[in-house]
């Protein structure tokens, strides 16, 4: 049974060329047909659709991942479509809260696809980790002990980790640094850690901890922190897209030329504004937290990382860019610090996460960055390309809409009809949503030849309720 779904999976895997993620009308399912969909994306077992519908966690599971755990906190999990990168296809899982998040990367995504094409590059999976040593009598012959140990010292931070190094990574470096702080100077050792496929905090926190107390020694000093560096300047990707043409960016009242232009001057806006620049990269973490909630990876530690970096110049800025290049190609670019793993961490304990990175068929930590920074485009791309043409309310309504009517009570089709006539009206409230579904309902049973003759049916004109007040 296993056997025969590894070979399943890894004929699937194998059409990476020609497997498409470009699902049209995937929104439209009803949530089983979609798990169907991806069925024959990733040969899913029945465990595994009902893991991902039902039960990512559970409580059992929580309580050995923290303390005073009480149960599982739930989160909408949808997946991106579309997404084509470095001439692959993915489909990209997100936990999200947020409307209009998933539809606006599918739909990004699409366009891009459709209309041009996206490139990733990642460089090494560095991380650093930080020991601070304090009160060192001369800090320059204290750095230069340090660095005239530095194979003595990194072989024994190596030995706290064989399997990275057996696998290629492992510490290459450490760099010393004397900071001028308010207590006086300091000597930091920066350990420079390749982590291949692993996030890395605990192995790089192992091996600080681990030449702390050795480097002290050697210095006369005394050890404060020895920790990770969550602004991991090292790990970078870079993800960019270009489209063959504008014409595809028309909308509202804008062609794509003005569109593209209209786009570029939002995003100029960012670059001069921090407060504007902040908006903008809360639309790019949309993405990009989305896609590390699912798969289990610290997004706080990413979050922290980004806006360091945002901030590089001495001034917060945004970290994607929008021009038209050489060729006069409209060109979208993010160049971010992302520390990811596929292993370690909750990756193998939590079933959801470790199903749903198999069904992104990502094979190194390197190319889930660049899954995840993509997503992070292309999520800024489809925010400003709303706001810079028909503004970003007229979506959300309809969406903000369909949850007003579902919280009064309808479902399906009904709650589609609902949104679409309070979004239509301008008008989303929950009492109209009431109204609405009674009239509807009452309509449906009149409709129905067996009660047309019925008091209430005959009684009932159906278009007063149906009156645009708004409009009176
Ligand atoms: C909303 O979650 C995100 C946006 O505000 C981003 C932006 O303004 O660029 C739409």
């Amino acid at each position: 049974m296993e056997t025969s779904l590894q070979v399943k999976r890894s004929l699937s895997k194998s059409n990476t060329k020609t497997r498409s993620s470009r699902l049209p009308g995937f929104y439209k399912l009803d949530l089983a047909q979609r798990l169907d969909k991806l069925d024959e994306w990733h040969k899913l077992t029945r465990d595994e659709k009902w893991m991902i519908k039902k039960e990512t966690l559970t409580p059992e599971l929580a309580d050995v991942m923290i303390e005073n755990a009480i149960g599982v906190f739930g989160m909408p999990l949808g997946v991106a479509v579309n997404l084509q990168l470095n001439n692959k296809d993915y489909i990209v899982p997100m936990a999200i809260e947020e409307s209009s998040v998933v539809a606006a990367a599918s739909n990004a995504a699409r366009l891009i696809r459709e209309n041009g094409s996206m490139n990733a590059h990642t460089s090494e999976q560095i991380m650093i980790s930080q020991i601070q040593i304090v009160d060192v009598a001369d800090p320059q012959r204290a750095k230069k002990m340090i660095e005239g140990e530095k194979e003595r010292l990194m072989s024994v931070a190596n030995q706290k980790d064989f399997t990275i190094v057996r696998l290629g990574g492992g510490i290459n470096d450490i760099e010393v640094e004397i900071l001028e702080t308010k207590s006086g100077p300091m000597i930091i050792a920066n350990l420079i850690v390749n982590c291949l496929d692993a996030m890395g905090a605990n192995i790089v926190n192992t091996m600080a901890e681990t030449l702390g107390p050795i480097i002290a020694e050697l210095v006369d000093g005394e050890v404060i922190c020895q920790i990770v560096s969550n602004y991991s300047d090292r790990r970078m990707v870079k993800v960019k897209f270009e489209l063959d043409n504008v014409d595809c960016l028309g909308r509202a009242s804008f062609d794509g030329k003005r569109a593209a232009e209209r786009i570029i001057k939002a995003y100029h806006f960012a670059d001069a504004s921090p407060h504007r620049a902040a908006t903008h990269n809360k639309g790019v973490m949309n993405g990009i937290d989305g896609v590390l909630i699912a798969t289990g990876n610290d997004w706080r530690a990413v979050e922290a990382g980004i806006h360091t970096y945002a901030s590089k110049d001495g001034k917060y800025r945004p970290v994607t860019h929008y021009y038209f290049n050489d060729e006069g190609k409209f060109t979208g670019e993010i160049e971010v610090p992302l520390a990811v793993g596929i292993v370690g961490g909750i990756t193998k304990i939590h079933p959801g996460v470790k199903t749903l990175l198999e069904m992104m068929n990502v094979e190194t930590s390197a190319e889930l960055a660049q899954v995840v920074a993509a997503t992070g485009l292309i999520q800024n791309f489809a925010a400003i390309w709303t706001l810079a043409t028909e503004g970003i309310q007229k979506g959300h309504m309809t969406l903000h809409a369909k949850n007003v009517a579902v919280f009064a009570g309808a479902i399906g089709e009904m709650a589609i009809r609902i949104a679409d006539q309070m979004a239509h009206e301008g008008r989303v409230r929950f009492d109209r949503a009431k109204e609405l579904l009674k009239h509807f309902m009452m309509k449906e049973k009149c409709d129905d030849p067996e009660n047309k003759d019925s008091h209430e049916c005959v009684d009932n004109d159906f278009d007063e309720i149906m009156t645009d007040k708004t409009n009176n």
